[in-house]
Order: C-alpha cells, then structure tokens, then sequence
C-alpha cells in the first residue's frame, strides 16, 4: 500500500527521500510526492506515476533540504494524480502531512473544516489532517500536540509524518493501524513505514505501537502516547539485508501477498459490516441500491482470476439474494450479442480494472441500458470509472502475475454484497448477524491456514514431478477448483485441470491411474457424502490424492495420501478459506521446479489488449 519516508539531519535529504520511495516501490503505488524545508522555506514536489518520474522532476529544480518527508500512494480516496497525491498542505502551504490509512470520519471532519473556513483541493481522506493541525496550530498549540490533538478527532487508521516551517528542526509522526518506524543513526534520524525504506541508512530501528506519536529531532526522539504518556522505546537493530527487503523480506511477491491475506481481507472488510443489523454497508453502492436489489437478473462478466471469483458469486447471489445470476467470459459477452434490458445489472470483477475484454464488455452492456457496477482493485481504474457505480476490493496492490489475494477480497466483496441485497428482500436479521459474525472471523481463519505453509511445501516436494493434475471441488468448491488449476497452470506448466467432482465419471475419470494427482476440495458439508465417493473412485484406480478438508474430519485422513485441514465456516465464505492452501501448493511446486513464480512466461498481470 501506500509508503512514507521522512528525515532530518545534517545531509541533503532530496537524494536520501527518494532511494527511500524507489525502496517502497515493491508495494504498488501511483503517485509520489515529497515535501522539503530548507533554510526555513518550504517545498513541495508531487507527480503522478512512477518514483523515477518524480526524480526526474526534482532533479529540474536542483532541491535541497535537511528536512523532508515523501511518499508513494496507493489510492483509496479519489484518483490517482497530482492534487490527490501526498503530502497533502495547509492553506498557508507551511504544514506539510503524509498519510497512510484510512480516515472513516473524513466528511465530518471536511464539513467541520469547511464551516471553520478551510477549503480543499484534493478529492482525498488525507487533506483533513493538515487543515485539522493547523486548526490547532491557530489556536496557540506547538507541533506536536496540535497534532495529538486532531489525531484525538479521527477515527479510522494512520501511519503520519508531519513537517512544518514554523518548526523547523522536527519531524511529527504517529501511528494507528499503519506500521510505522523510528530510524536511529548518526546525527540523522528517519521514519519510515517499513525498514526498506532506510535500511540503507541505518540497521538501528525503535517500532512504534498504535496510539504512539513521536517527536524527532535529529539528535533525539521523545515518543508519547496519544492521552500525553511519555513513553521510553527500545531500539532494535535488524538483522534484514538490502537485497532482502524488495519483497518486504519473501522470496517472491507471490508469496508476500499470499501471506498479506488476513491483512487485505481485513481493508475489504473494514467499516462495512452491520452487525447490529446483520447486513453490509457498502458507500459505492448506495446510490443505486434499490435498483440492484429489484433487478430481475444479475450478470457477471470477468476474466481469469476474477472469473472465477464470479462463479461464486453466482452460487452466493442465487441462494441468498434469490437473484437468478449468470457468469459470462468478458471476451465472449462482448461478441455474442447478449440479450440486456434495463432490469439487468452487470457486475464487472477486475483486479486492475484495465483488461481490455472486461472494458469493452462493459461499454456494451452501458450501450444495451443495464446498471453498470464495478469491483475493482485499482482505484480510479478504467473499469472503476466507467462503471455507474461499484465497490472496491481494497487488497492493496497485487505485484505478483498470478493472482491470489485480489480473489480472496473480491470474494468478500461479493459476500457483502449478496449480504445487502438478501437482507433488503428476505432474508432474517438472525441469518444476516451469523453471516456477519462469520466474515468478521475469516481473517483469523485465513491465517491459521497460512500455519501450514511448510507442510504444504513437503506435499510439493512429493508432486513438483507430476505433468498432470486433477482438481475436483462440488458446489461453492467448484470455482475453487478451477482456480487451484489455474494457478498450478499459471506459474509451474504443470497441465491442470479444475472439474465439478461428479462430471468426472463423464470423462476425466479416463485419465486417473499412479501418474495423476487428484486434488479434492472435500470439506464437510452437504455434500461431503458424493465427494467421498468420488475419492474412493479415484483410489481403485490408484490415482494419488491430495484432500482439502475440514479440520473436524478425521476419517478422510485414512482415504487419502496427504489431507490440508481448513477451519469451518458457513458454506459459501469456505472458498476463501479452502483457495488459500491451492496457491500454496501452486507457488510451492513453482519454486521447487526453479520457474519465475512472479512473472511467468507469456503472462501478463494486466491484460490491456485483446
Ligand atoms: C491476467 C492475469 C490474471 C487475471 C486476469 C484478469 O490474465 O494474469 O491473474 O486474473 O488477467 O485480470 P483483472 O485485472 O481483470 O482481474
């Protein structure tokens, strides 16, 4: 997500700020900014796009400063370009504030601003905090606690860095929800939100804690809580080398965003669950939430990945919301004339929200008079902003070709949505709160799965050979079936194929004797009964097999060659849960086979041709 970077010391910062964004860049970002103080003169410097793009622009100018802060975004909150980008200034432009988080009170606070006669350029969450500081400022406070002060006024999530003129040999920063960091050297010091940013600098580091604000000179830092605690901090010395920490410290970005899961998962759902209501709000969507709730048919149009995610949200649409639903290839719905009207909604999944089948399937279904809805990724996306309204994902930026985490959040996504759309027709406030109460618990249940990360690394050892797979999943497990053979696919060339487990006997079955792994998606359910009579057919036939099952199952461990045990949920989040070890295995088997698991041959993470 977004990344900060702030120094102030003896050297020319311009040089040291911008290695430290090119460091973040392994995040994902689309725009850059940094804010500089020289000889109590302020600056700032953004652009849209890449680090090397706003270098190039600092460069023309020939900056330098001993105090400055920078930042790469990852929109949240209004498109990607310069205004929206950070840091984000008061009035005066001698208050300068970098953000990542979310402020969930930000139109409360823009409206009390506004009143107090602050205006704003930006379309962002982030432009309150300058002026809410400087509301404070006004009011005689120093930095520092103008600061604690209008942190004591936000709700949601920060990491920050604050710089301003009239005090101009500190940095402010603080943090809630947002990792943040200390960096401690020689006359110099820094904040960072990830070590990457400075490790070229200095191994020496103190952590801040949510609900810590610090104060850093270039000599010293006095850490505080937000209720004006001081506070002593340890400073640790990392261990991580340079050429470790691209990938914030994984071997590839595949597997950094495998593990990232309970953390985007979380961002997809934050502030969009009513539990007392037991349903879901989702802002993107209110404008026409009455129109979607009476459509007379849902369709959803996707490629790859985000395909598949559809098919479940086909399963989760038709049994909850009662809305018969359909999945169509983007690529065949733009060229097969497909019968819209006006009752029809569209749904457009797309992780970047630029593969080029999806855009133009879009414009047809616009042209043909359908509510048009968007889930994206990428914020400000070409899909984003040609849709009539969506929702989006909110997992970060996905690095890594194959996609992994995008499909667990669009997944949620299409939960809270059936969520909506069933509780405004029939179904009960109880049946609404245990769907609620489940979601909230799939981030903790994601990361028991990812516990079991090197025992799916000995499965791969034992398959990394195979030159076939089968992967057979009923119901909800269907999709994932076909994703696990997709991601197999993707990044080790292993042929794989995804099948509903009872079609096998229609064909498949032909395939199975001691060369062809069978990966079932079995857990307990309703029909766990079919699934153990497919595995059994597999076995006579000496097929080997690989089980995705519940944790409460202890039978089918004697079925079976190796089981992955997943936690129960209801049935139609298990998807999020049982894909989690199939992109294990996938990336695990990759590895092993000595392939470029984050770019594989011929692929490419946005598709923006036909
Ligand atoms: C490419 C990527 C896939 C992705 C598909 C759809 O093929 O390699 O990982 O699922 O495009 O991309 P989208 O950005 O529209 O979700």
């Amino acid at each position: 997500m977004c990344g900060i970077i702030g120094y102030i010391g003896e050297k020319n910062c311009v040089p040291i700020l911008l290695n430290g964004l090119k460091r973040l860049e392994y995040r994902g970002y689309d725009s850059a900014g940094l804010a500089l103080i020289n000889n109590g003169t302020a600056s700032v410097i953004k652009n849209k796009g890449k680090v090397s793009l706003l270098q190039e622009k600092v460069d023309s100018l020939n900056l330098s400063a001993k105090l400055g802060i920078g930042h790469t975004r990852w929109a949240t909150h209004g498109v990607p370009n310069e205004i929206n980008a950070h840091p984000h200034h008061n009035h005066k432009k001698n208050l300068f504030v970098i953000h990542n988080g979310i402020i969930e009170n930000y139109q409360t606070l823009r409206e009390g601003l506004r009143q107090m006669g602050y205006s704003f350029l930006s379309e962002t969450d982030s432009e309150v905090l300058p002026h809410l500081i400087d509301s404070f400022l006004q009011k005689g406070f120093d930095l520092f606690k103008a600061v604690r002060l209008a942190l004591s006024e936000v709700e949601g999530t920060y990491g920050i860095a604050v710089i301003y003129e009239g005090e101009p040999n500190k940095i402010v920063a603080a943090r809630k929800g947002s990792p943040l960091i200390v960096g401690v050297g020689e006359n110099e010091n820094f904040v960072a939100s990830d070590v990457s940013a400075i490790l070229a600098h200095t191994k020496q580091v103190a952590y801040l804690e949510d609900g810590e604000l610090v104060e850093i000179y270039k000599d010293k830092f006095i850490t505080k809580t937000i209720s004006d605690t001081e506070i002593a901090k340890e400073v640790h010395e990392i261990s991580m080398t340079l050429d470790q920490i691209d990938k914030g410290g994984y071997p590839h970005f595949m597997l950094k965003e495998i593990m990232e899961q309970p953390d985007s998962v979380t961002n997809s759902l934050r502030g969009r669950i009513l539990f007392k209501k037991g349903t879901a709000k989702l802002g993107g969507l209110e404008s026409v939430t009455e129109q979607l709730t009476n459509s007379k048919r849902i369709i959803i149009s996707a490629c790859g990945t985000s395909w598949h995610s559809g098919l479940v949200g086909e399963y989760m649409l038709e049994q909850f919301a009662r809305i018969p639903t359909e999945v169509e290839y983007a690529s065949e719905f733009r060229y097969r004339n497909p019968i819209i009207t006006p009752e029809d909604t569209v749904f457009f999944i797309s992780q970047s929200g630029e593969t080029a089948d999806t855009l133009a399937a879009l414009r047809e279904a616009k042209i043909r008079g359908a509510l048009v809805l968007g889930i994206c990724n990428v914020v400000g996306s070409s899909i984003a902003r040609g849709s009539m309204a969506g929702v989006y994902i909110h997992a970060g930026p996905e690095i890594g070709v194959a996609s992994t985490k995008a499909f667990t959040s669009q997944l949620i996504v299409l939960a809270l949505i059936t969520l909506l759309i069933a509780r405004k027709k029939h179904l009960s406030l109880i049946d609404g709160k245990s769907i609620a109460e489940e979601l909230k618990n799939i981030p903790q249940k994601i990361e028991e799965i990812l516990k079991l990360n090197s025992h799916i690394e000995m499965i791969a050892e034992q398959f990394k050979d195979a030159k076939n797979f089968l992967y057979l999943g009923r119901g909800y497990n269907f999709p994932v079936a076909l994703e696990g053979a997709l991601k197999l696919k993707e990044i080790s060339y292993i042929h794989a194929e995804g099948y509903p487990a009872a079609e096998m006997k229609h064909g498949p079955i032909a395939l199975i004797d001691e060369n062809m792994p069978v990966v079932f998606i079995a857990p307990k359910d309703s029909t766990y009964e079919k699934i153990v009579s497919n595995i059994e057919e597999i076995k006579a036939r000496k097929g080997r097999i690989i089980a995705i099952a519940s944790q409460s199952d202890n039978e089918i461990d004697k079925l079976v060659d190796y089981t992955i045990k997943v936690p129960d949920t209801i049935r139609m989040l298990m998807p999020i849960l049982t894909v989690i070890p199939l992109q294990l295995l996938a990336y695990h088997i990759a590895v092993k086979k000595g392939l470029n698991v984050d770019q594989p041959r011929n692929l490419a993470k946005s598709v923006t041709v036909e």
